[in-house]
């Protein structure tokens, strides 16, 4: 990791004050006392949420750490499902609308709580029937569909162990997720359809199981009727046959607090994704608390996140926080630019969205194309605003709060991460905001910005982001790669390291910076230097490679490969297209390098490490730091 690195200035960052009757009606009325609350006595902080969800049988304790390695709720009994759909079902929620899915094409899908949770047992009872049991991994490769969803709880409701793949990934991704958690079936779909256009998600499938023995049965959900693609009756089952004669009653499995919920993938600094294990208690209890605290949200709100519920975003803020607090859910199979820059404030219009949670990229891009899109649509409805993915910039702040919020919304600036499984850092509801500061930890977290040693640096120094006490949703290990869990713990003495630079204000408020490791963070989307590196690698023309992340005004990032080529091949314009084609295809589009330069040599340490450090002070013109371990 680096030791240092420039930090802007941080203290001229003006205040934003909320409106008063935000804070008199939240539910994290006083931010300072309730911080205090919890860190007098932390178990009863999370007890005492813990106890407005329903178990099958209570904890003995409430943790148990044993550094590395947390417990939470310790011995009880319980299954998320219980608390997303029958706890709403047998109460005053069962008719309340808890999903409403907008098609590309404008189509809209409704479920309410109750019909909701009958879908999802019903597939829970067709997963069965194919023999799926409790611990078995399920791949869920789908597009943003209520049956994407529909899938995940019916895991969840079985105790299969879920690992959900983003349908823009591809073969070469899938197929490796695939592989790592040995999965047992697949479930996908025909096809996704993006801006207009249908793409075959099946094809990528069929391609992705060709070396995957764990593969038993693939569930294939037909949207395209007019022309249904042909199943291997073998192996593949349609996904509405699987379900036709199925009882639609299924009970939760008994699932101990600390068994496996799911499975998630995220980019490593090395060229395989670690797949961040997730438990069923810590996760329910952090997931619900935030969702409630951090969104404000009341019963009468219409909430939409607009993630992919194949990122940790989607698995937190969109199924599972969500419908555990019992939410009205909106997601949409859209592109915010398609048919127009006006379709995102459209559907806030249509559905009277009260709480919008997108990304900094999408932000961006609606700075660029103008408010006359915003400022065609009514939308009032708006109360609270959420950022997610990577740090949210001053002007795309001001923007957002402007434009949008029409100087009323408080914006949440959301820092967390798929290894913390919770929101862990933001400025609550109510409290006065800083551009460009994500802000406090929440109740229930600490946090602090310190040095390599883990001492705490002076405000507006930079440092490393550190957690210093487990919380309930932190991930358990990482599938299959303990060690690289223990990492997280031992890399920085008695903290958690997350992997970002951050600086810490005198107030205490933390901005974050960006990541310290290899990581690229495009559009919001983690993606590993190492794993493009070895995509191009891959490709029969390519050495070597090597991959930085570059500063854009758009995506935050954008990926530069620079390409080392094999005797017999030499740099063209066709070669460009075809390894940026190549990169898309195995890994997928959000993946593909924006530019390829071809070099003879690459910078690397004598013991034979590219030096991505100097690749990138170069092309961006800046000090390269010391080289003093560089080879040549
Ligand atoms: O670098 C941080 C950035 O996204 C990383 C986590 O990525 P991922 O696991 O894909 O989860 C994304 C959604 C939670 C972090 O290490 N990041 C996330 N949120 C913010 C952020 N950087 C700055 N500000 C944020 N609000």
């Amino acid at each position: 990791m680096k030791e240092s690195f420039d930090v802007p200035l941080v203290e001229d960052a003006k205040y934003y004050e909320v409106d008063k009757s935000y804070k008199d009606n939240a539910r994290t009325r006083d931010y300072k006392k309730t911080y205090r609350e919890f860190l007098k006595a932390p178990d009863v902080f999370w007890e005492k949420i813990a106890g407005e969800l329903e178990w099958f049988r209570k904890w003995d304790r409430v943790k148990e750490w044993n550094y590395p390695y947390a417990k939470w709720f310790v011995n009880a009994q319980c299954n998320i499902t219980v608390n997303c759909l029958d706890r709403h079902v047998n109460d005053s929620r069962r008719n309340k609308v808890a999903l409403i899915w907008r098609g590309d094409d404008e189509e809209e899908r409704i479920f309410t709580y109750q019909k909701l949770y009958h879908e999802v047992m019903r597939f829970a009872n067709g997963l069965k029937k194919l023999g799926v049991r409790k611990g078995d991994r399920v791949c869920i490769y789908m597009p943003i569909i209520p049956e994407q969803l529909i899938a995940m709880l019916a895991c969840a409701r079985i105790g299969a162990v879920h690992s959900v793949v983003f349908g823009g990934f591809g073969v070469g991704a899938l197929n490796m997720r695939i592989q790592d958690a040995a999965a047992k079936v697949v479930v996908t779909a025909d096809i996704s359809v993006r801006r207009g256009k249908s793409i075959s998600l099946k094809a990528i499938v069929d391609e992705a199981i060709i070396n995957a023995p764990s593969v038993e049965r693939v569930i294939v959900l037909i949207r395209d009727k007019e022309q249904p693609v042909e199943l291997h009756k073998e192996i593949e089952i349609d996904y509405d046959e699987l379900i036709a004669d199925v009882p639609s009653e299924c009970p939760a499995e008994v699932m101990d607090a600390e068994d496996p919920l799911f499975i998630l993938y995220t980019s490593g600094s090395t060229g395989a994704p670690k797949g961040i294990v997730h438990t069923c208690a810590g996760y329910m209890v952090g997931t619900y608390y935030t969702t409630l605290h951090v969104f404000d949200l009341k019963d009468n709100d219409v909430y939409w996140c607009t993630a992919d519920p194949g990122w940790i975003t989607g698995h937190s803020y969109i199924v599972y926080g969500p419908f555990c607090a019992g939410a009205t859910v909106v997601i949409a199979e859209s592109t915010p630019d398609y048919p127009d820059p006006g379709s995102y404030w459209k559907l806030v219009q249509d559905l009277g969205v009260t709480i919008f949670y997108t990304a900094p990229t999408a932000i961006r891009m609606f700075m660029k194309v103008g408010e006359k899109w915003p400022n065609a649509y009514d939308l009032r409805s708006l109360r609270i605003l959420g950022s997610v993915g990577e740090p949210l910039n001053p002007e795309a702040f001001e923007w957002y709060y402007e434009m949008i919020g029409k100087k009323k919304c408080p914006i949440v600036d959301t820092w967390w991460q798929t290894e913390t499984g919770m929101q862990m850092v933001t400025t609550m509801i109510g409290e006065p905001m800083r551009p460009g500061f994500a802000g406090k930890a929440i109740p229930g977290v600490v946090a602090d910005v310190v040095d390599k040693d883990g001492k705490p640096v002076k405000p507006g120094t930079g440092g490393f982001l550190v957690m210093r006490e487990p919380w309930p949703a932190m991930l358990r290990t990482v599938y299959k790669n303990d060690e690289r869990y223990r990492k997280y713990w031992e890399t920085i003495k008695d903290c958690y390291t997350a992997g970002d630079l951050a600086v810490k204000g005198k107030d205490g408020y933390i901005m974050v910076i960006g990541r310290a490791d290899d990581i690229i963070i495009v559009s919001g989307h983690n993606i590993g230097t190492a794993e493009v590196e070895s995509a191009l690698v891959s490709h029969k023309a390519v050495a070597e490679a090597a991959v930085i992340g570059k500063p854009d005004p758009m995506k935050g990032n954008s990926i530069k490969a620079f390409v080392i080529l094999r005797v017999g091949h030499t740099p063209s314009d066709k070669l460009t297209s075809d390894l940026i084609y190549h990169v898309r295809m195995t890994l997928g589009p959000i993946a593909m390098p924006h530019e390829i330069e071809f070099v003879d040599k690459l910078p690397k340490t004598r013991s034979g490490k590219i030096m991505r450090r100097v690749l990138k002070a170069k092309e961006l013109g800046i000090d390269p730091g010391d080289i003093s371990t560089l080879e040549d």
